[in-house]
């Protein structure tokens, strides 16, 4: 068994998106901070209507995934087909965006707290024109588990592993084995999972106070914690408590292209997205049934 340790930190910044929600980048707040099949992770979390309201009008994706995972608030969905989707508390949309998808995702509240989180996966070259597709995953379709060690985890897509019992998300089959979990754990316990190696692991923290591997390095605040390689990720809680994402996926290893929302291999394939944007049929009569 060999236990991942604290290989990076990416802090996240104070960033704006949409037509100006606020929001904390992490991973993707520059080319660089990627960890491959992992482009982007945004947290937004306030308790002010003044920076979330405004939401996200209608804009584009293709070539890769968008998870919308929320704690607090409501957000809806809309795209071009007049598809629709409700996401409230512990929901979870999945889309794949492929081919192409004009999408606007707005918050349905004017007041209280909306607090959750926007992961990007990429796809491979031969997935990334394929058909947009959507999940929309409510709350009550994500298992929980309690943890013998105190605690539980509520697994979004990949496989938790406990002893003798694996619970299954209703995520699964992807190229890219992404594992998507959140943990809480209470203060002074331990958390240990079965982490494929080779796999890309992270962490992000954002409640309590966390220690990270066998050297129990310290994980900050509302910042991806990237993992060394290793079969088991090992995160010990502090006195406050802790609550965290544990994400990990196969590594594609292809070249990124990325002009804002299209995350493409070459150059060209970014022309022709923003061309097909452009002449309108960058998401036209795809999507699958
Ligand atoms: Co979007």
């Amino acid at each position: 068994m060999t236990t991942r340790t604290l290989a990076r930190i990416i802090p996240s910044v104070a960033a704006s998106d949409g037509a100006g929600v606020k929001l904390r980048r992490s991973l993707g707040n520059g080319q660089a901070l990627r960890h491959d099949p992992f482009l982007m992770l945004d947290e937004f979390f306030s308790d002010d209507p003044d920076d979330y309201l405004r939401g996200f009008p209608s804009h584009p994706h293709r070539g890769f995934e968008t998870v919308t995972y929320m704690l607090d608030g409501h957000m809806r969905h809309e795209d071009h087909l007049g598809h629709r989707g409700d996401l409230g508390p512990g929901d979870v949309q999945w889309m794949t965006a492929g081919r192409g998808i004009i999408h606007s995702e707005m918050p349905q509240q004017t007041e209280g707290r909306m607090r959750g989180f926007q992961l990007w996966i990429n796809l491979p070259a031969k997935e990334k024109m394929k058909p947009a597709a959507y999940r929309d995953i409510p709350a009550r379709a994500i298992p929980t588990v309690v943890l013998a060690t105190g605690g539980e985890v509520r697994v979004i897509a990949g496989t938790l592993v406990q002893g003798e019992h694996a619970t299954s998300g209703p995520i699964q089959g992807l190229s890219t084995e992404p594992l998507y979990l959140d943990v809480h754990l209470p203060a002074g316990t331990v958390f240990m999972a079965p982490v494929t190696a080779g796999h890309q692991a992270f962490l992000y923290l954002y409640d309590g106070e966390a220690r990270v591997g066998d050297d129990r390095q310290a994980l900050p605040h509302r910042a991806a914690g990237l993992l060394a390689d290793g079969d088991t990720v090992r995160v010990e809680a502090g006195a406050p408590g802790a609550r965290f994402l544990l994400l990990a996926g196969k590594p594609l290893g292809e070249p990124i292209v990325q002009h804002g929302p299209f995350v493409m291999n070459t150059r060209e394939e970014i022309e022709q997205a923003l061309a097909d944007y452009r002449n309108g049929t960058l998401a036209v009569s795809n999507l699958e049934d």
